[in-house]
């Protein structure tokens, strides 16, 4: 790999061992790739809030033993210091206000907590969510970021034409300390032309549509690039978070194209440029009831423990739409209902009176992580409901539950009588 005069002082060590290691750590990973060179990026997300678990198998050594060996993968403890790149906290293991009823011990929260100020003293910014671009980080068309979180990866190089591949913990790390990422995968232009062509034979309207389609096309195009043609009507940011989730969760979807909406396809032939479809694939009526079937597939019980709203984390709209069903009404006394969101969001919500409204009908609004990569539901919990494509194709195999999908009514409505009554309309 070609590198910088300044490249080869970090990796040798004038800025410290921990930028060294991460200069070690990145030029062994892109090597591994094929990458000719690294690229500047100055907006890193990635993912170093460690909880007990990680400081006891470091034998309580420190928040740099810690992040040492899980962020930068360095048996030896080296002396962090502050990111050289913009940096943020990505979705974590705790939501701080509702702690408890995740089920975390004190001594777990303590953690946490040491954990999370560590990062901001180190300056990675405490978004804590997997939206990042809903609460100030939006990269524009362009930009060489690093980033964790195949849902906002997909979000952000196909609607906002930023540029990055799906990174991992310590890709993610060292891209923070060193400002650097190796160049290849969609940081280069020539991997972002469409490799599918979908028709979209049905009407896609709301976001359990968007969900279903996505969920299609990621099973079908896998790791490919897939250009949507037929999209009657601009869609939103909630439906199109809702896609990309849902294609980056049944395959490995990081960049589709929506010609006329998202930015690098004005039409179908800018979204192929030099290439030629590998396939055409048609997503009609059968297709999109073959894929509400297999999502709806782990559920036979139609009393529902939980309703999971906010996967990816809720925007302030789909909280206000939660709150215009649950208003003067009261989660079932054997359901929850739990709306995630970022931290800064649900901020908005206590202001607006959203908050409140959710409190009083019992349903919770909660931050900073979900039940997939917290790993937790309430006691008791065999079934659960959800609008999101992504979070049912994850948490009956993480949690051993059965889930029901459908839309953001059908699932609230369900937590206001207990039963799942949900069908493809
Ligand atoms: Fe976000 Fe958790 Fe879904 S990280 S995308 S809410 S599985």
């Amino acid at each position: 790999m070609r590198l910088t005069d300044d490249e080869r002082r970090m990796r040798d060590g004038e800025q410290g061992e921990a930028v060294a290691a991460a200069m070690d750590l990145l030029i062994r990973y892109g090597e591994v790739l094929g990458a000719e060179r690294l690229v500047d990026t100055d907006n890193v997300c990635g993912a170093n809030i460690f909880g007990p678990r990680q400081m006891q198998l470091c034998g309580h050594a420190g928040p740099d033993a810690v992040f040492s060996e899980f962020s930068l993968d360095s048996p030896e403890p080296v002396e962090i210091p502050p990111m050289r790149a913009q940096s943020y906290q990505l979705i974590g293991p705790m939501d701080t206000q509702h702690w408890q009823v995740q089920g975390l011990s004190q001594e777990a929260h303590d953690a946490i907590e040491e954990s999370e100020s560590y990062s901001a003293r180190h300056g990675i910014h405490l978004m804590n969510t997997c939206t990042p671009y809903q609460v100030g980080n939006v990269p524009v068309k362009g930009e060489h970021c690093a980033w964790m979180e195949s849902s906002a990866v997909v979000y952000v190089n196909s609607v906002l034409g930023a540029r990055t591949n799906v990174e991992g913990r310590e890709s993610a790390a060292a891209a923070m300390l060193t400002g650097k990422i190796p160049y290849w995968g969609y940081h280069l232009a020539e991997n972002r032309f469409g490799s599918h062509l979908v028709e979209v034979a049905e009407p896609v309207r709301d976001s359990l549509d968007w969900g279903l389609l996505g969920y299609y096309v990621g099973e079908q195009v896998q790791e490919g690039v897939p250009v949507l043609d037929g999209i009657a009507e601009v869609p939103n940011l909630v439906k199109l978070k809702h896609f990309g989730a849902a294609a980056a969760s049944s395959g490995g979807v990081e960049m589709y194209h929506i010609p006329g909406t998202t930015v690098e396809a004005r039409s179908v032939e800018e979204a192929f440029g030099p290439r030629r479809p590998l396939q055409t694939l048609r997503y009609g009526e059968r297709e999109r009831r073959l894929t509400y079937e297999q999502l709806n597939s782990t559920a036979q019980d139609t009393d529902v423990d939980l309703v999971m709203i906010g996967c990816p984390h809720a925007t302030l709209s789909q909280i206000r739409d939660v709150c215009r069903l649950v208003e003067g009404r009261k989660v079932h006394p054997d359901s929850a209902l739990w709306v995630f969101t970022p931290r800064a969001i649900r901020q908005v919500a206590e202001q607006n009176g959203y908050a409140r409204i959710l409190r009083d009908a019992g349903a919770l609004l909660m931050s900073d992580t979900c039940p997939a990569i917290g790993q937790f539901l309430p006691k008791g919990t065999r079934v659960i409901a959800t609008d999101s494509a992504k979070q049912v194709h994850y948490l009956p195999a993480i949690m051993k539950v059965q889930g029901w999908f459908g839309s953001t009514e059908e699932c609230v409505q369900s937590a206001l009588t207990g039963r799942w009554q949900g069908e493809l309309r």
